[in-house]
């Protein structure tokens, strides 16, 4: 068989980004922990002394660690003065954690999913799953850290006001459970901005229950929020008026039952947001580079997780809008909309 030299240039290009990328990725995560990123937003442009120097680390390694991200495009390089700097969309996107922007979380995602590679190797010659509670613990963090941003600037501000009536039943104080909480980034938002609201937070994995309480405690909002350890098909109570799931119902080994049984602890005229990743219904339509993330990290945590439990409806993460609705009206729902979406996200309101 001949081989297409253009072609197979190509390819080799592209595998070339793509290794330098993943080399590239710890070193996103070590810069963000050493404040490298932060310190170069501060206070650059800085050579690699100035900037070692400022950040407590060793020239040597930073003088490295630099070329390596503006090769990237991460910092830009001034070769007049040898400095360093970071442009304010450099920054945003690695320097500010409260920036929607803001992608560290993401990077430190794949690399702790990526800890138990071989576990996940073995997983498809089985086809057995993979539980959340066996990924290694900075995974848990990571979610946290990458989806916070997004919570923190779209949460209270635009989706829940989306949403039919459910911004004036929370101020007013309604009973509100947030399934599928992990360490309770949005259950504490929304407790932070509706006083008057009560909120439990629901999650089966137990590690994430205690991280979450302790957020909790240190947002001050401890006497509003509780959480509990259940799945979504399992937890207590009823009368809730409204109801949310961030970024798991695709996790979920039987979303068509988490729905049945959100729907039967929801008031009559209540609301279940669902909050999934970004998609779109056609395989073809999500071969992007959102696409190629989501499909990612879907195959190396969601599917697994999913497999792990019921395996009723497998969704993974890039269902999109159809597959999440049959889910949802197969458990009961008879009113589906999408009533929000970002670059990242898609925001369904559900009522029953
Ligand atoms: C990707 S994390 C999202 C966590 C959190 N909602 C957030 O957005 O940061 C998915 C969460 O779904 C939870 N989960 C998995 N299966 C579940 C189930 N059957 N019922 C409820 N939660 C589940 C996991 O424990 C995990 O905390």
């Amino acid at each position: 068989m001949t081989l297409d030299e253009e072609r197979l240039n190509q390819h080799v290009q592209t595998a070339i980004t793509d290794f330098g990328a993943t080399a590239h990725a710890p070193l996103v995560v070590i810069g963000d922990e050493l404040g490298l990123y932060e310190t170069l937003a501060d206070a650059g442009p800085l050579t690699s002394a100035e900037l070692a120097e400022k950040t407590d680390t060793a020239e040597r390694y930073v003088r490295e660690w630099l070329p390596s991200q503006a090769a990237g495009g991460y910092v830009t390089y001034d070769s007049e003065t040898d400095r360093y700097t970071l442009t304010p969309e450099q920054a945003a996107v690695l320097a500010d954690e409260t920036s929607p922007a803001f992608m560290v979380g993401n990077f430190q995602v794949a690399l702790s999913a990526a800890r138990i590679e071989s576990q996940l190797a073995e997983a498809f010659r089985t086809g057995e799953g993979v539980g959340w509670h066996e990924h290694d613990a900075d995974l848990f963090h990571a979610i946290e850290y990458s989806w916070r941003p997004q919570y923190a600037a779209n949460l209270v501000d635009d989706w829940i006001p989306a949403l039919e009536g459910v911004d004036t039943t929370l101020e007013g104080g309604g009973r509100v459970a947030d399934v599928g909480c992990g360490h309770g980034a949005s259950t504490i938002l929304m407790a932070e901005a509706y006083p008057e609201s009560t909120f439990v937070g629901i999650d089966p994995h137990e590690p994430s229950v205690a991280a979450a309480r302790e957020r909790a405690a240190e947002a001050g909002v401890a006497d509003r929020v509780s959480f509990e350890v259940a799945t979504a098909k399992s937890y207590d109570g009823a009368k809730y008026d409204f109801v949310t799931t961030f970024d798991a119902l695709h996790d979920m080994g039987d979303p068509v039952g988490a729905a049945a049984h959100v729907r039967e602890t929801l008031t009559n005229d209540g609301t279940w947001m669902i909050v999934e990743l970004f998609a779109n219904d056609c395989v073809a339509d999500n071969l992007n580079p959102m696409g190629r993330a989501a499909y990612s990290i879907s195959t190396l945590i969601c599917t697994p997780c999913a497999l792990d439990q019921e395996a009723e409806r497998v969704l993974g993460a890039q269902a999109g809008e159809t597959g999440i609705q049959e889910a949802v009206t197969d458990g009961g729902f008879t009113r589906f909309r999408r009533a929000a979406e970002t670059p990242l996200n898609l925001v369904f309101d559900a009522k029953p």
